[in-house]
């Protein structure tokens, strides 16, 4: 396929090496204007991939967004016009809300949503760490997506597990509590996902999931508390040595995703009148040292 990956970071640039080494046709879409994008992955040979071309977008059959949340909007709008018609869109991203900002602008799209348990690290520039195994799960996202299921063929034969469902709201939110529980607390605390698993965090972290679970449920996702208390469990064991993503965002001093994350569960919460105070408390303290920054947007 001719597949281009919208915000070649560690995520994206881990699903483009492999694509590529599928035999799949592999550009990059970043933010940097040079011609190629060259990294290698782990310990296997570099490669080199063409960046920013736009006979390549308007080939694109498959477009994969791999950018943080927050900047989706403002990446996707400007390159619309160079996509055909039919060309796949498929947001594989932390948090949730992003689709629902640009739909309008995707109309007549296949647009299809995922979700990954990967891990990755950018070292530098240019090398790529696979730092877990994990997952991709894909579903549609509208009716045109449902026709897409052999994307996750594609993803599976070029990778690890990938697998196609039926209900990836379900696998969406799930995806979210983990990282309502886990992102903000690591960011706050400036510790590892692990470190969490601690007695210190138990309440709090019992807290906060239980509240994102009566939300889930008032927008019909049914899952046990404790399938989704044991779920966010294996995940903090799994990651247990790693630095979650809004804990590297917060430390360097980047816009996190709070937004899409705490943010769309607080706004959920609020159509459905649930009171959410611990996920409050926790979004309002990664505002506020957002805008603490003199760089903040
Ligand atoms: O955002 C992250 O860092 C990851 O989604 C997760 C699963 C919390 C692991 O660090």
């Amino acid at each position: 396929m001719n597949i281009v990956i919208l915000g070649p970071g560690a995520i994206g640039s881990l699903y483009a090496y492999h694509l590529d080494q599928a035999g799949h046709s592999v550009s990059v879409w970043g933010s940097r204007h040079d011609q190629y994008h060259e990294f290698s992955l782990d310990n296997q040979s570099a490669i080199s991939l063409v960046n920013r071309s736009l006979s390549h977008l308007e080939q694109c059959e498959l477009l994969i967004i791999t950018l943080k949340a927050w900047q989706v909007e403002t990446a996707i709008t400007p390159l619309l016009d160079a996509l055909a018609n039919d060309t796949i869109i498929l947001f594989l991203h932390n948090g949730m809300g992003c689709v629902d900002l640009v739909a309008e602008q995707l109309q007549g799209h296949p647009i299809l949503l995922g979700t990954s348990t990967h891990g990755a690290l950018k070292r530098d520039r240019h090398h790529i760490e696979h730092t877990g195994r994990g997952q991709t799960l894909i579903g549609a996202w509208n009716q045109q997506g449902e026709r897409c299921q052999f994307v996750s063929d594609v993803m599976h034969h070029a990778f690890a597990e990938c697998g196609w469902t039926n209900s990836i709201q379900s696998a969406l939110w799930q995806k979210l509590a983990i990282n309502c529980a886990i992102n903000p607390l690591t960011a706050l605390h400036r510790c590892r996902n692990g470190d969490l698993g601690t007695p210190h965090f138990e309440t709090e972290l019992s807290a906060i999931i239980s509240e994102v679970h009566q939300v889930m449920q008032a927008e019909r996702i049914d899952l046990p508390l404790a399938a989704l208390t044991e779920t966010v469990q294996t995940v903090l064991k799994a990651t247990a040595a790693n630095f979650s993503s809004m804990q590297q965002d917060i430390e360097h001093q980047r816009k996190s995703e709070i937004e899409f994350i705490t943010g769309y569960v607080l706004k959920i919460a609020k159509h459905h009148h649930i009171e959410v105070p611990n996920n409050q408390r926790l979004y309002c303290a990664i505002k506020d040292i957002e805008s603490s920054w003199s760089n903040h947007e």
